[in-house]
């Protein structure tokens, strides 16, 4: 009898190994379909000083936030100018910007924020991470317009801006920075009255910058551009997707050559600044090689948003969204509908490789006092559900975050939302929207406890030379904990964090990678051979979050860096 139920239990082991090993790679079922009203808000600060016009999660786990530093006086007042001398309160300390802080780190584990020096005013600017991890931020207003500036993530909080002794050739207000594969270079696109692109670092000593005439043609002149923030996607054919207004191309940047034009997005109004609407990358797959490379632009204003804005009247948002294949020869935009009307809105994309629109407002446009009817309810976004079945509304929260807020993805799962400034200035009283300085976190339905049975735990990377990562092809492996039996589809995915301002999130993207063994060790622990991905292209070097979803549930993320070898 006994031999019996050994030999039964040796079967059943056998049939789990063999189960494992060929499921690495799943069909993909997720966590039920009935979001509504899921999810969870926290207050994390009543007062993070500073307005998150623009925010960056660090692989330092903590994330850099900044505001204007003309805004006036923010909420964190500093003891000394920069200078060195005493603010004292004086009307002329009130009016020296140096007197305040103008940026934080807010580190996640403290749930705290110190103050950051900016030396000049990155004002409606971009930045991308570069592949150890420095922040290299780009342009700005006035005096910081043409500004480079470096923020290298540190340990023990001692860290700050640095700004480089070299500038931007053009002026760049409101212009957008793509991560290149190569030479830990970026590219920066637009800006206010600005239709040219350059590179930084420069590839050689007299280059400039260079004129784009795609950018003059969706440049909507009575609505103050709609051309501005422009959307770039890195295609994994190493070209670059270049979004504006209601327009798009593939950019080859290496020979300024436009391979293709696609076909206009289809429907009224515009999806870029300050009609704001948003866009993301979907995730690239190993099953495809990476290759198959997918677009989705959702939300905008309305054609004329803004001038009648202008006159206190606010024109319902758009409503659509458009994907688009940008890969291979075969370009359509297919259209879907989200809930409600929406610009302003932020598009993540979360561990699990479904998309969140989280903030912004339903009418208006973007813009000083330009919007109305703030967006409470985040929408989840399912890519791989059939159409109609794709979106659900998530819980609502009660603060508004329209104009000059920000969201981003943390390494445990949480969305972390701040920012919103529909004044000119940090105005708290006698207005309908007043300046926001309170931090949240919205917990997406997979955090709850319910799952905690399915979730990964204690995560942590293998790799033959940890001090300088991974590099592209090369195998590395995960141990992680399951309390129970993996589900059907245990996947890898790979997110970099972006720099996310305006509703744009710069550099995102994600990837899930491929799996060649998934086997159970010992006492829970599960162990699995990963690839990291085949080229710069497809993933360009840097730190990415590495997170194990079981059955649709992540784990906490953990750190791993991509690098060529
Ligand atoms: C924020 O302020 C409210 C009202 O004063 C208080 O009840 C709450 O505890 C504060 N929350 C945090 C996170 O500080
Ligand atoms: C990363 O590279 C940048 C640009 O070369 C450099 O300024 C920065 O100090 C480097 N950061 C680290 C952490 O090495
Ligand atoms: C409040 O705003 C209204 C309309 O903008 C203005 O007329 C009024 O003077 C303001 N009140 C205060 C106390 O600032
Ligand atoms: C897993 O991680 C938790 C918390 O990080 C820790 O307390 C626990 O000891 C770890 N478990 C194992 C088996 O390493
Ligand atoms: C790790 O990689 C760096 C840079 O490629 C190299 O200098 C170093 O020797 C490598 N270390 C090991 C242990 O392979
Ligand atoms: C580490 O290097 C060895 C020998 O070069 C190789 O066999 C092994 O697969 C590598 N391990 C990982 C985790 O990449």
């Amino acid at each position: 009898m006994a031999k019996k139920e050994n030999l039964l239990l040796i079967i059943k082991f056998m049939i789990t190994i063999l189960f494992l090993l060929l499921h690495c790679f799943g069909f993909g079922v997720a966590v039920g379909s009935s979001e509504g009203g899921k999810g969870r808000w926290q207050l994390l600060l009543n007062n993070t000083g500073v307005v998150a016009m623009h925010m960056a999660l660090t692989h330092h786990n903590a994330v850099i936030i900044f505001d204007q530093t003309g805004a006036g006086q923010s909420g964190y007042r500093l003891r000394r100018r920069y200078n060195g001398a005493k603010c004292r309160g004086t009307r002329d300390d009130l009016e020296d910007w140096s007197c305040y802080a103008h940026s934080v780190e807010y580190s996640i584990s403290d749930n705290s924020i110190r103050p950051l020096r900016l030396d000049t005013d990155p004002w409606c600017s971009s930045a991308a991470f570069l592949s150890n991890g420095t922040l290299l931020q780009t342009g700005g207003y006035g005096s910081g317009s043409r500004r480079i500036r470096y923020f290298r993530p540190c340990k023990r909080s001692r860290c700050d801006w640095k700004q480089s002794k070299r500038a931007l050739h053009d002026e760049r207000w409101y212009s957008s920075t793509q991560i290149l594969p190569e030479n830990d270079r970026v590219m920066v696109v637009g800006g206010r009255g600005v239709f040219t692109y350059e590179f930084f670092p420069k590839p050689s000593s007299g280059d400039t910058s260079i004129d784009l005439p795609f950018l003059h043609h969706p440049n909507d002149r009575h609505s103050r551009g709609n051309n501005l923030y422009p959307f770039l996607h890195l295609v994994s054919d190493g070209n670059l997707f270049i979004f504006a207004n209601r327009e798009s191309i593939l950019f080859n940047y290496r020979m300024n050559r436009v391979v293709k034009t696609f076909p206009r997005i289809p429907g009224d109004g515009a999806r870029n600044y300050p009609s704001s609407g948003s866009s993301v990358i979907l995730p690239l797959d190993y099953t495809n090689n990476f290759q198959n490379v997918e677009v989705m632009v959702c939300g905008g204003a309305a054609s004329g948003a803004y001038r009648t804005a202008e006159q206190g009247r606010f024109l319902n948002g758009l409503r659509s969204c458009g994907r688009m294949v940008i890969s291979g020869n075969r370009h359509k935009w297919n259209m879907e509908n989200m809930p409600g009307p929406r610009l302003m809105n932020d598009m993540l994309i979360l561990p699990t490789g479904q998309i969140l629109i989280i903030n912004g407002a339903k009418r208006g446009c973007a813009g000083y006092g330009k919007a109305a009817s703030p967006s409470l309810q985040p929408y989840l976004y399912k890519p791989k559900q059939i159409l109609g079945k794709r979106f659900s509304v998530l819980r609502a929260t009660k603060i508004a975050r329209m104009y000059h807020s920000s969201a981003t993805l943390l390494p445990d799962g949480r969305i972390l939302v701040a920012g919103g400034n529909p004044n000119n200035r940090y105005t708290f009283t006698n207005v309908t929207y007043p300046t926001e300085l309170r931090l949240q976190a919205f917990v997406p339905p997979y955090m709850d406890e319910q799952y905690d049975t399915q979730r990964p735990a204690n995560v942590s990377i293998n790799y033959n030379n940890s001090t300088y990562g991974v590099t592209y092809g090369e195998k590395f492996s995960v141990q992680f904990l399951l309390a129970r039996r993996p589900s059907n589809v245990v996947e890898f995915t790979a997110y970099a964090p972006p720099f996310t301002t305006h509703a744009v999130s710069m550099n995102q993207r994600m990837l899930k990678l491929r799996c060649r063994s998934l086997v159970r060790v010992e006492d829970g622990w599960m162990r699995a051979n990963l690839e990291a991905p085949p080229s710069p292209n497809v993933a360009p070097p840097g730190y990415y979050m590495l997170t194990v979803v079981n059955g649709g549930i992540p784990s906490i993320s953990q750190w791993v860096r991509f690098k060529p070898a």
